[in-house]
């Protein structure tokens, strides 16, 4: 019953998702609010721009991830295997969406399985960190991981989204003790993310010190997983409250430069809102080391496969240029380019 009803919620996020605007309203990821000094002279051969990166052990050809997002039904079984198929032409990272639809029902591991199509590329496994206080733990873990073969494993934080959601799980005491216990058992890299609210540096320090790999910080300004439950919501008291939370969250460039602030030396991942090379460009500037994006290329690959290749392309071809045209030849030199901020409209601390 309990299976059903996770597959069920799987395919209705799908659908939600490809048939609403269910992007946060009120907000945007703030990087609107920088740019790059452009470079008039860059002396550099765009062919020889080099977008590559290194992560956990593997070589990216751009500092590009598709973000966790689907697994579980039939139709998100094709989107995953056209997903991979991409992420291994372009040598870029990918997630599969929460597997707690195959921990639950075993016919559904295939739905998740993609290394056939992609037998190269770093590829991160994903549950709820929240589903550590409702009976998960290192068993569970190891299955997700060894299911999908995958190089790390992504645990997702969505309090908002549990808190909106009539069945939501919403018990949160002591999530961050169990997520501590998993880093010690498990092997591969934890990576904790959000789903498009943000992490705090505040939260991110105690993830470092819990011995976290990395944090996602899936900020607002993209995919609002409040207005995605308002969408699902028959009662039209919960749809409502669910509506007016569309702004609420830390905009990603905002979570991003607090975090490498408070936190330096600790690998951060951009996404939330990413929607171009220039997104990525600016993410990467200011220190991200991944760029997550989510929602845009859903709704490509549900498409065709082809247009999914071409909105990756797309975004490359963008990063590359922005890259050229801050007179860099590589990634490296990219972190260092010159930005300017527009101080007006950023958000800032409140003392
Ligand atoms: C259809 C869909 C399903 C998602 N499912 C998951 C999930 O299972 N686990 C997870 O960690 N994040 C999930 N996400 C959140 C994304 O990974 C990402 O953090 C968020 O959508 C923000 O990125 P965006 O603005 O580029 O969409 C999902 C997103 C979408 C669009």
């Amino acid at each position: 019953m309990r299976a059903l009803q996770t597959e069920a919620r799987k395919q209705e996020h799908l659908t939600t998702v490809l048939n609403n605007d269910v992007s946060a309203k009120g907000i945007s990821n703030g990087f609107e609010t920088y740019a790059f000094e452009h470079c008039a002279l860059p002396e550099i051969d765009f062919d020889d721009i080099d977008l590559s990166v290194s992560l956990f052990g593997k070589i990216l050809s751009a500092p590009i991830l598709i973000s966790s997002m689907t697994g579980g039904t039939s139709k998100a079984r094709k989107v995953n295997q056209r997903l991979a198929e991409t992420a291994q032409e372009m040598g870029i990272a990918m997630g599969v969406g929460s597997q707690r639809a195959a921990l639950e029902n075993n016919l559904l591991c295939k739905t998740y399985q993609v290394r056939d199509v992609a037998p190269n590329i770093l590829l991160f496994a994903n549950l709820g960190a929240i589903q550590l206080n409702y009976g998960y733990g290192k068993e569970e873990a190891k299955r997700a991981i060894e299911m999908i073969e995958a190089d790390g494993l992504f645990l997702h934080l969505n309090p908002l989204q549990e808190a909106v959601q009539k069945e939501g799980d919403k018990n949160w005491k002591g999530v961050l003790d169990k997520i501590e216990k998993l880093v010690q058992e498990i092997e591969v890299p934890i990576i904790v993310k959000e789903v498009g609210n943000g992490v705090s540096s505040k939260i991110i320090l105690r993830l470092k010190e819990i011995g976290v790999a990395a944090v996602d910080i899936a900020g607002s300004g993209g995919t609002s997983w409040s207005e995605v439950e308002a969408y699902r919501q028959a009662d039209p008291v919960l749809k409502g409250v669910a509506h007016n939370f569309a702004a609420w969250g830390i905009p990603t460039a905002s979570a991003l430069v607090e975090a490498k602030k408070e936190v330096p030396n600790f690998p951060i991942f951009a996404s939330g809102g990413i929607r171009t090379g220039i997104d990525v460009a600016k993410a990467i500037r200011l220190g991200a080391e991944i760029c997550g994006i989510a929602a845009p290329v859903l709704s490509s690959a549900a498409h065709h496969r082809s247009s999914l290749s071409n909105n990756i392309k797309g975004v490359i071809e963008e990063l590359k240029i922005a890259t050229f045209c801050t007179g860099s030849k590589d990634i490296s030199s990219l972190r260092v380019a010159p930005l300017n901020r527009n101080t007006n409209l950023f958000f800032e601390k409140v003392i």
